[in-house]
């Protein structure tokens, strides 16, 4: 039986912010949950979350993982403290608990699952993660004996200068067989620099402790302020670009391009500079985005090109061409072989296929046919300042440009809409509405000479 616990009472004052650190974004998700989903593959009989600090919003934003128990820890004395709180969660429970901090977010499930199998294996009281980092600073110092037992963990600002040569670095990742811990527990003192009661300590108290150095460094990561939240995002970005650079991707610059965690790419995708993937995005096969692209939460077909545009919450089917600077956003649909560019905004819109709106204009709520042409400046007025209203639009339609749709309105399909026409009734099919002032000229009209010529 495992059950694991996620140390995230503290603040994180070296970040600066009202937000509980672990509540910081990494790559579309917060630190924890990064934390949580790499117990992906342990599969714990229970998560107990240790919470103080900003509680109520850490219990919001995990609302959607089933079976955490929120453990407060009202005071933060220390890491050691926070472990403590579990003391009455935990009677009787003889199993093996696996603890780690909230702002521990590379870690890779191999790696847990490591720790946890050679503590089982080797019938140690505990078992911690380690690592020989190139620079140790701000972790506590790892000290082994020769059969690589811990001995004793130092904080770096407990540390004597010659501890703090030590490059064996303490991850804040352990194993623990609950019964020995939760022996040891309420013996720790506060007496360091932070007046903290520490769970390293128990380290000393609990016998043996083996240790396990990771192979890559980056993994344990923690992160503490934000110049270390931006390096532990570049790794992330740096392994999830090497992942899909593998699957058959093309970035080009991958340095200047972001792409979240839940992005899903297919081979022969071509992802251009300055260009970011947010979200729960998809992009099929053969697809060129960018430069100069924002996808969030949209779903792209296969050869489909985008270019310096933004696309939210979307989707465009394949074959469409959008861009340069279309803006796309709540739940606009756009069909298949679709031209939708040069400055365009499209909100909560269907297109069907082959349907152009290729110059300046704006389409919100709105339902248009198969090879619809939106004339140039062609704007759906769908908004009478209280509530929004809808245009449909047959197929074949094509609007003349300057046309103002004012919503509610239906064009049939095969209408042709004049030029500089504001449209307020229904449209049947197969006509031509003209709808402005018709053109006047008065040949051979001079202005009066009586009147003066600066007027
Ligand atoms: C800790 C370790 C250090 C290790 C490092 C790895 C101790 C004493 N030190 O130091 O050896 O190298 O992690 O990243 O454990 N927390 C609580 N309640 C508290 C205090 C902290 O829940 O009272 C939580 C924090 O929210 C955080 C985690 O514990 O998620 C670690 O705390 P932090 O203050 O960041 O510890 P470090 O100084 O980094
Ligand atoms: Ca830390």
């Amino acid at each position: 039986m495992v059950a694991v616990a996620i140390l995230a009472a503290g603040r994180g004052t070296r970040m600066k912010s009202q937000l509980p650190k672990v509540l910081h974004s990494f790559g579309g998700r917060s630190l924890i949950q990064r934390v949580l989903d790499s117990l992906s593959t342990i599969q714990p009989s229970r998560t107990l979350i240790i919470v103080g600090y900003g509680q109520e919003a850490l219990r919001q934003s995990l609302a959607d993982y089933p079976n955490l128990e929120f453990v407060e820890q009202t005071q933060q004395l220390g890491t050691g403290h926070a472990v403590q709180q579990l003391l009455p969660h935990l009677e009787g429970f003889e199993g093996t608990l696996l603890v780690l901090n909230g702002d521990v977010p590379l870690l890779r499930p191999t790696t847990l699952q490591h720790l946890l199998t050679t503590q089982q294996e080797s019938g140690s009281a505990a078992a911690i993660l380690t690592a020989q980092m190139p620079n140790p600073q701000g972790y506590g110092r790892v000290f082994c004996d020769g059969n690589n037992v811990v001995t004793q963990i130092v904080e770096d600002r407990d540390c004597t200068a010659a501890q703090r040569q030590n490059r064996r670095i303490n991850a804040g990742v352990y194993c623990f067989r609950w019964p020995d811990l939760a022996e040891v527990l309420p013996q720790l003192q506060s007496n360091n620099d932070q007046q903290e009661y520490y769970l390293t300590d128990t380290m000393t108290m609990l016998k043996p402790v083996v240790s396990i150095d990771v192979d890559d460094p980056q993994e344990i990561m923690g992160i503490n302020d934000r110049q270390q939240l931006a390096m532990g995002y570049r790794i992330l970005q740096n392994r999830l670009k090497e992942h899909w650079m593998k699957a058959g991707v093309t970035l080009v610059d991958p340095d200047s391009i972001t792409i979240d965690e839940d992005v899903q790419l297919e081979p022969d995708v071509v992802i251009e500079p300055q260009t970011h993937l947010r979200g729960r995005t998809t992009v099929k096969s053969g697809s060129h985005i960018g430069p100069g692209t924002l996808l969030d939460n949209s779903q792209i077909g296969e050869q489909v090109t985008v270019l310096y545009s933004v696309i939210s919450d979307s989707v465009v089917k394949d074959g469409s061409r959008i861009g340069p600077y279309a803006h796309l956003r709540g739940h606009a649909e756009i069909g298949e072989q679709c031209r939708i560019g040069n400055f365009v905004e499209i909100k909560k819109a269907t297109l069907g296929d082959r349907t152009n709106a290729a110059h300046l204009s704006y389409l919100g709520d709105a339902t248009l046919g198969q090879g619809v042409n939106i004339g140039a400046g062609t704007v759906t007025a769908n908004y009478d300042g209280v509530k929004k209203h809808a245009t449909v639009i047959g197929d074949r339609s094509k609007t003349g440009s300057n046309s103002v749709l004012v919503a509610p309105v239906t064009l049939g399909e095969n209408v042709t809409v004049a030029a500089g026409s504001t449209v307020t009734d229904d449209v049947p099919d197969d006509s031509l509405v003209i709808a402005r002032a018709r053109q006047v000229v008065k040949p051979g009209w001079q202005l009066s000479p009586s009147e003066p010529a600066d007027a």
